[in-house]
């Protein structure tokens, strides 16, 4: 069976690639590589032993799509292909609601029209916006604060509704919280352009040197130390996921659910545990909270366990250990060839 990963050349899309792979799957990556380097073709290739196959295209394009999925002949899709940036979501709105949206239309469009039914779909606990309770089940209200974030809840809807329609897609929606870290090789990893949005990768580059210090935004939250909590994943256990949820997508027609570990980290937590992996100090400063930002939320893991069989198997120290095996191997990304 031939899975068509789009976004396969990105973070978290080259790590379900390797997790694909050795478990014995082909895949086809379909990526416009805007936000990644061709080099982790060359990556997934020294991990696995095996070139995988590469469609140069935009999610958009729906005749290289449909004739992508029928020269290899797929049998499902993993969605992952998206632009990520809440910050740009607001500054570049259209940008993202054409390329999340409107490209997850042409993809579902793609897949009626060659009868490929199952597709696995990269979604975000953005969804939620402002929790009511916590930990976040699968059944709280969706009223994201972002464009990013109502781009994702759209696409959600657009894939339910065809879910339901006379040429129906089978649905499975993956709502990430926090993945981090990288393949225990360390030959692939987190590797934004510029400055990092991400927690991880920003801490990341103050150890390698990269950046001079960490700011912290805002230490007045309710919290028990007044940083922001968040649920940290390892992207090898979240790529895992994919296979789970590709395996049970055919039994229910539509599935959403959290992938998060049930447990929350605040950033001087993460910062810490960080100083111990890398033996490196991070400097932090601390600034003024950012409009929209969330004090605390993590995930309730327990749908996981039940409809996909899993959960997290990694922790915070795994995840610092390999988030730094990775920078410190690769100082400036996939330009260190
Ligand atoms: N990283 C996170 O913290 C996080 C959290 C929740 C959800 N997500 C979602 O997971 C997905 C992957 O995130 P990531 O961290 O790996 O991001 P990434 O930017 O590293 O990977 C995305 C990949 O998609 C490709 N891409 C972007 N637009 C495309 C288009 N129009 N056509 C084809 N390819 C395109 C990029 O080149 C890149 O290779 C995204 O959909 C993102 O919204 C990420």
């Amino acid at each position: 069976m031939t899975v068509m990963i789009t976004g396969g050349a990105g973070f978290i899309g080259s790590h379900i690639c390797v997790e694909l792979m050795h478990a014995g799957r082909q895949v086809v990556i379909y990526d416009n590589f805007a936000n990644s380097h061709p080099e982790v073709i060359n990556r997934i290739r020294r991990i696995t032993g095996t070139a995988p196959d590469v469609v140069k295209g935009d999610v958009r394009d729906v005749n290289t799509l449909i004739s992508t999925l029928s020269a290899h002949g797929c049998s499902a899709v993993i969605h992952v292909a998206g632009l990520k940036s809440v910050a740009d979501s607001v500054s570049k709105s259209a940008e993202y609601y054409d390329c999340n949206v409107v490209g997850t239309l042409r993809l579902a469009q793609a897949m009626q029209q060659t009868g490929v039914r199952n597709i696995v779909f990269s979604s975000s606990a953005t969804v939620y916006g402002e929790p009511d309770v916590l930990p976040l089940r699968e059944d709280h209200k969706l009223a994201p604060v972002c464009p990013y974030g109502r781009t994702k809840m759209q696409a959600e809807e657009l894939l339910i509704d065809i879910a339901h329609s006379l040429s129906p897609l089978n649905v499975a929606m993956l709502r990430y919280f926090n993945p981090v870290g990288s393949h225990e090789s360390g030959l692939i990893g987190e590797d934004p352009n510029g400055v990092p949005n991400n927690l991880m990768p920003y801490i990341s580059r103050v150890a390698i040197g990269r950046l001079p210090a960490l700011n912290v935004y805002g230490n007045d939250y309710p919290t028990p130390d007044g940083t922001g909590i968040r649920d940290y994943g390892h992207v090898v256990d979240l790529a895992a996921a994919h296979i789970a949820a590709l395996d049970c997508v055919d039994k229910q027609r539509v599935l959403k659910v959290n992938l998060g570990t049930g447990q929350g980290t605040s950033v001087l937590e993460l910062v810490d545990a960080f100083a111990r992996a890398s033996g490196k100090m991070i400097p932090v400063t601390f600034a003024p909270r950012r409009p929209g930002d969330i004090a605390s939320y993590y995930a309730s893991a327990e749908l996981a366990a039940d409809v996909l069989g899993w959960h997290a198997k990694r922790g915070i120290a795994e995840m610092c250990r390999d988030a730094w095996n990775w920078q410190r191997k690769n100082p400036n990304g996939y330009l260190d060839q």
